[in-house]
């Protein structure tokens, strides 16, 4: 039995997976990160362990017979943070997270050093990583810095206080921007840059390597045996290219949790930083991939749910699918967090454009989920260039369930998704996976499969040509809208 936490955004995510492969259990905890400034998102790395303590809680009173045969931990979790922590492992101040646009400027700066060291740590350095948000606080918050002793990615908080041990593991580096993608290191010319003393860095490892074994008291606490070992883990997008069973050329998925993102796996390291992909490091040792990364993913569609009133984001998605007549006469931009791929504009806003006297809440909603499936087509031509187009991709996370919106997101793009059994749980269920090779002497390859099949959602041709001319619209409204924003 293996448990996989995947330390989400909105939530953290459980499952309890068999020797099989099955799912056990499938619970989650809720999160609420906070937006204190314009373009600032943060959490309180405190929320993210009180969630997975209660989340074990639960497992160990719900699937005591379950817990007891755990033989490891995997991790996962929202990549790109910021944590940082005093002599005393105490969080100097919130984490800052994936989606914040703060250190915009300090990123400008690093895209200085040139397309070579671009190219070494797989993309052109973002506000979004890690390193340009060191570098924001030093200038800043130099009081918090001065305090600082270490700096933690999110799931290695959450390790630290399951084990007590400071590790992270390379795919979640990767999205730090300190890292030599290629040689799978810390870059000393990236941390330089940054102003990062080594000293602050947990001890780098392979996704599915035993990183530490799980703090006595909370074995006892959770039902577990003595000596669960805790693997490596991933970051959430690799974990879930491991639930996925993404790993050779050609395996390919687009994520929708808060954000999205498309990736392809690939056996080298193929850095193509001018069209803002991200090349990074794998969760297997022999492994990369390049992906189209989109801070908004299906966050949109859950804001949109608060704005019309209506939290229930599968009883709007009703709506709109009864409604539906062919392409939104409304057009919505979706960056509510600026965006990465392909704009690089964390300015960027979202807005949704054509409103008349009798625009009803399902017109809106439909042009929200038109809105993200447009943003997936931008992000999958920078992901390919000239390459030819993938037939078909998996979808997992949460934007997974519904088919209705699967229909759109096929028909924009015009190529089959794929969905799996519990496709909503990928990156947990990738944590799951490594941290059973971190007991076993598998080979990953034998692990690491694609997971059954629900069904494929095939593009529906006509709604594709239909869409053609929206998708030239949306293209302008982002240009038209640019010189707007603050
Ligand atoms: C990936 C990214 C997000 C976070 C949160 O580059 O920014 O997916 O990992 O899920």
């Amino acid at each position: 039995m293996y448990i996989g936490i995947d330390i989400g955004t909105s939530a953290v995510k459980f499952l309890l997976v068999d020797e099989a492969q099955a799912l056990v259990a499938n619970i989650e905890r809720p999160l609420h990160p906070v937006q204190p400034k314009p373009q600032w998102s943060e959490d309180d790395p405190e929320n993210w362990w009180q969630a997975v303590a209660d989340g074990l809680d639960v497992l160990a009173r719900d699937h005591r017979n379950a817990m007891s045969g755990v033989r490891a931990i995997g991790l996962s979790g929202q990549m790109h943070a910021a944590v940082l922590l005093d002599e005393a492992d105490i969080p100097v101040r919130p984490a800052i997270l994936w989606n914040d646009g703060r250190s915009a400027g300090e990123a400008a700066e690093l895209a200085q050093l040139g397309t070579d060291l671009q190219s070494t740590m797989g993309v052109l350095p973002m506000p979004s990583f890690t390193g340009p948000k060191f570098l924001w606080l030093k200038r800043n918050e130099p009081d918090a810095i001065k305090r600082t002793r270490s700096l933690l990615l999110a799931k290695d908080f959450v390790r630290l206080k399951l084990s007590g041990e400071k590790v992270t593991d390379i795919s979640d580096a990767a999205g730090a921007w300190l890292i030599d993608e290629e040689k799978r290191q810390w870059s000393g010319v990236a941390l330089e840059a940054c102003g990062i003393d080594r000293a602050l860095l947990p001890t780098l490892m392979e996704s599915p390597e035993a990183s530490a074994t799980l703090k006595r008291d909370l074995a006892a606490r959770w039902g577990l045996p003595a000596n669960v070992v805790i693997a490596a883990g991933a970051g959430d997008v690799a974990a879930g290219g491991i639930g996925a069973g993404a790993i050779n050329p050609g395996d390919g998925f687009i994520s929708l949790g808060t954000s999205a993102q498309i990736f392809l796996a690939d056996t080298a390291h193929h850095p193509d930083p001018g069209r803002l992909v991200h090349a990074f490091c794998h969760a297997l040792p022999d492994r990369w991939y390049r992906m189209a990364a989109l801070l908004n993913g299906a966050g949109p569609l859950s804001a949109a749910a608060r704005w019309t009133g209506d939290g229930d984001v599968a009883a709007l998605l009703a709506e709109v699918e009864a409604n539906f007549r062919g392409p939104s006469y409304l057009l919505a931009l979706p960056y509510l967090f600026g965006e990465r791929t392909p704009h690089n504009d964390p300015l960027a806003r979202a807005a949704i454009v054509g409103m008349t006297h009798s625009t009803t809440r399902a017109d809106m909603v439909q042009a929200v989920l038109e809105g993200i499936a447009f943003s997936l087509c931008d992000g999958l031509d920078a992901l390919i260039g000239n390459k030819p187009r993938p037939e078909s991709l998996a979808l997992i996370g949460g934007g997974a369930r519904s088919p209705f919106w699967a229909k759109l997101i096929a028909s924009a793009l015009d190529l089959r998704l794929v969905r799996y059994e519990a496709s909503d749980r990928g990156p947990a269920f990738g944590a799951a996976r490594l941290a059973r090779l971190s007991v076993t002497k598998e080979d990953a390859r034998d692990v690491v499969v694609p997971p059954p099949v629900r069904d494929v959602i095939a593009p529906d041709p006509l709604l594709h040509e239909a869409y053609q001319p929206r998708l030239q619209a949306f293209r302008g409204l982002y240009k038209a809208l640019v010189p707007i924003w603050p």
